[in-house]
Order: structure tokens, then C-alpha cells, then sequence
């Protein structure tokens, strides 16, 4: 008997399509993994579903919780780190809002360097003083300084390196020493090393933050972060709060991440020979008054990161010499033609952005006006070339 050509399903065409019966072999290999997307998740039967536990790794529960492409990403990700345990959630930012809130509560303090990266200060001043959290801020270079704002209320201490505008690299052993004193828990923003310049754990912090919107997803293109640990207890109780908070990821995202990894050390080592090309360039400049790179002798810091590190982030500031006011300063940055103006850092573009130090700090150890440069992967000529071509409009502008 022959088959018909075109055999109709029994279930209706709308039903089959969704409920196909084909199932692809299974052994598909390819240097990418597969990319999983779901907000539910399907079960054997009700007995399996019962059965999950969310917290666990073992099998999965609903698309928030985890998805092969996700607990992929976790995985890489902690081992990048040197840690055990990761949570990705939807921004740097949400890296370190997740960590205060799973870490504190009211009544408790957090130490925060005055250097840190802005919206993690504003967090503290804003939601955390709301929720009856208290915050100060500590000068990073102080070691003893810190020790001795060290209160039994303290329970999270964080330390970054360097400050991500104003570069200083701090004594980061000192400082966890100071803070474990009392046992407060200590997180690292690990954005800037990015898993490669130093091992965050072996420095002694409890905690890793890193913004992989940076170095991780490499494109400018993604927003994520990561929050990781090897301590289980306190991978415990942020696991916790993330899902509780449900600060999932999308697998688009992890996806990017994930592609884009494999090219990390490679991207990190090059961004970071330029980088330290152009901090050289800007400090033989009758303009500029300091270059702030943690790799530059002569830069704050400068001797804490040359015991830790032997690499640097392409990322660096300069401190235009103070007869260079707001308009002369705004005239080059504006001249620049491959540098382009904007947040962030560690894609492939090449991005200016100047700061007010007075805004940013209570006494600001410089008197002149701050560039920030994030060295991409245009070829350092060029961007040299630029930055020249650029200057003639800042003295134009002060002539
Ligand atoms: C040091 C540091 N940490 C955290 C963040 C926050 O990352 P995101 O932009 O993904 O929120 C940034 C962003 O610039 C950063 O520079």
C-alpha cells in the first residue's frame, strides 16, 4: 500500500505545528552553545514539577531561574572570576543593587569608596537611606582611615580598582584586611580587571560585581552583570534575593556574552597596549597637567597596581592643565572625529566623556578639567592622529 503524498495530522494544523512530534538528533555539536529561550518551562508531569527546587542548578524551573544558555553563561563567568557561584542580572548597575540589598537591611551600614562609580553612590544616598540603610563614603588610598570607621553596624564594605574616572588603584589587600576586621562583607567592583588584571578572591573579597556590559560583551551593545561568589552561603542568600526580585536575563543577551568571550583576553591585551600608548602620548602634552592611568608612574595608586597586576583596562583619564576652562575643553572634545561621546567602555568604539571634578568630589584633588578616554580597537594611530588634530581646538578656543 502506498502512502498518501500529503498526510493530514489528526490534530489540526494549529495544534501540530505547535505540537510537532520531530525531534532533531541529539549530539549536535558546534563552537557556539545552543541558545535556549523561555519564560516557562515545560515538566514531565506534575510529580516533576513539584519536585524542583529552584535554588538548584539540577534541572530547571521557569526561564527566570535558569536556562542552559544562562547557567552556560553563570558557569563561564565564575570561572573567569576564579569563583563558584554566579547570578546575572540585567546591568552593572543591578550587579551591585542586587548585592546591597541581598547583603543589608535596615539598621546596617555600607563603607563605599569616594571613588566609586557614581549610580552606585546615588543607590546608597537614595533607596538604601529610604529603606533605612546608612552609607559613608571612605578616601580608598586610607587603609587606616577605613579601619577606623569600622562600626559593629558595618556589614558591607566596597572596594573598587581603580575608581573608574578619577583611576586611583588602591591598596585593595589593606583595605579587605581592614574590613574583614570586624567581619563586614566585602565586594569588589570587578569591572575594570574584568577576571584578567588580578583574581578578586585571591585579594580577599567575599563578593565580584562585574558590569559585563564592559569587557565581557566586548560590542557596546549589551547591558548585563554578574554577581559572584565561592562562598555558598552568601551565593545563597543572593540567589535568593535575585530570584525574588526577578532580575533575569533574556538568552539574546547571554547569547552575545557568550560569543563574544572567547575573544575577552585577547580584545582585554590589546585595548590595554593601546591604552597605555596614549596615556604615554597625552603626558608629553604642555596641556595636560596629570595623566591618570594605574599603569603610569606618577598616577595614584600607581605602586598598588604594579604589586597586584601586570595588565590594565584601556581606560584612562587626563586632567587638562587648569588654565583650560569648561569651553576650551568642551571645543576639543568636540573636535574629535574617531573618539565619539558617549558612556561606558571596553567596546570597539573609542569614547570620550569630560566630568566635572567639583561635582563628583566634596574636594577634588585636581584643579583643571578631567577627559576620560575608553580606548577601543580602532588602530592606535589613528586615534593618536585624532586626539592632535583635536587639540589645535582647544588652543584655538583659548587664544
Ligand atoms: C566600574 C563600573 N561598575 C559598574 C558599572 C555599571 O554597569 P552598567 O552600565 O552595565 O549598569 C559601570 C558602568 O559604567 C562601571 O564603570
Amino acid at each position: 500500500m502506498t502512502e498518501p503524498d500529503n498526510p493530514r495530522p489528526a490534530a489540526s494544523i494549529a495544534t501540530t505545528l505547535i505540537h510537532h512530534p520531530y525531534q532533531p538528533p541529539a549530539g549536535f555539536a558546534a563552537p557556539q552553545p545552543g541558545v535556549f529561550k523561555a519564560s516557562t518551562v515545560i515538566f514531565a508531569d506534575s510529580a516533576a514539577m513539584r519536585a524542583r527546587d529552584w535554588k538548584s542548578k539540577a534541572g530547571y524551573t521557569y526561564g527566570l531561574h535558569g536556562t542552559p544558555t544562562t547557567f552556560t553563561l553563570e558557569e563561564r563567568i565564575a570561572t573567569l572570576e576564579g569563583g563558584h557561584h554566579t547570578v546575572l542580572v540585567p546591568s552593572g548597575l543591578a550587579a551591585i543593587t542586587l548585592t546591597d540589598l541581598a547583603l543589608l537591611g535596615a539598621g546596617d551600614e555600607v563603607l563605599i569608596p569616594d571613588n566609586a562609580y557614581g549610580p552606585g553612590k546615588e543607590l546608597a544616598r537614595h533607596e538604601l537611606a529610604r529603606w533605612g540603610i546608612t552609607h559613608r563614603f571612605y578616601d580608598p588610598l586610607d587603609a587606616s582611615a577605613l579601619a577606623a570607621m569600622l562600626t559593629p553596624a558595618t556589614r558591607l564594605v566596597w572596594v573598587e580598582a581603580p575608581g573608574s574616572v578619577t583611576m586611583e588603584f588602591p591598596d585593595l589587600a589593606n583595605l579587605v584586611r581592614a574590613a574583614r576586621s570586624t567581619g563586614a562583607v566585602v565586594a569588589l567592583d570587578n569591572t575594570w580587571g574584568a577576571g584578567l588584571a588580578f583574581n578578586a578572591f585571591e585579594v580577599g573579597a567575599d563578593v565580584s560585581v562585574h558590569a559585563l556590559t564592559k569587557y565581557p560583551s566586548g560590542g557596546g551593545d549589551v547591558l548585563m552583570g554578574s554577581v559572584t561568589t565561592r562562598n555558598p552561603a552568601l551565593h545563597l542568600k543572593l540567589n535568593a534575593a535575585h530570584m525574588r526580585m526577578g532580575w533575569g536575563v533574556g538568552a539574546n543577551d547571554a547569547e552575545s556574552v557568550l560569543r563574544a568571550l572567547p575573544s575577552l583576553p585577547l580584545r582585554y591585551a590589546a585595548q590595554d597596549q593601546a591604552g597605555r600608548t596614549l596615556a604615554q602620548w597625552w603626558a608629553q602634552r604642555p596641556e595636560v597637567a596629570q595623566v591618570l592611568h594605574p599603569a603610569w608612574p606618577g598616577s595614584p595608586g600607581h605602586a598598588h597596581w604594579k604589586q597586584l597586576c601586570t595588565q590594565a583596562a584601556g581606560l584612562f583619564s587626563i586632567v587638562f592643565d587648569a588654565r583650560y576652562g569648561r569651553a576650551q575643553v568642551d571645543a576639543f572634545v568636540d573636535a574629535l572625529k574617531v573618539f565619539k561621546i558617549g558612556f561606558s567602555w571596553a567596546g570597539p568604539v573609542s569614547l570620550v566623556v569630560s566630568y566635572d571634578l567639583k561635582a563628583m568630589r566634596a574636594t577634588p584633588a585636581w584643579q583643571g578639567i578631567l577627559v576620560r578616554f575608553s580606548i577601543g580597537l580602532e588602530a592606535v594611530d589613528d586615534l593618536i592622529a585624532d586626539s592632535e588634530q583635536a587639540l589645535a581646538a582647544l588652543n584655538r578656543a583659548v587664544a
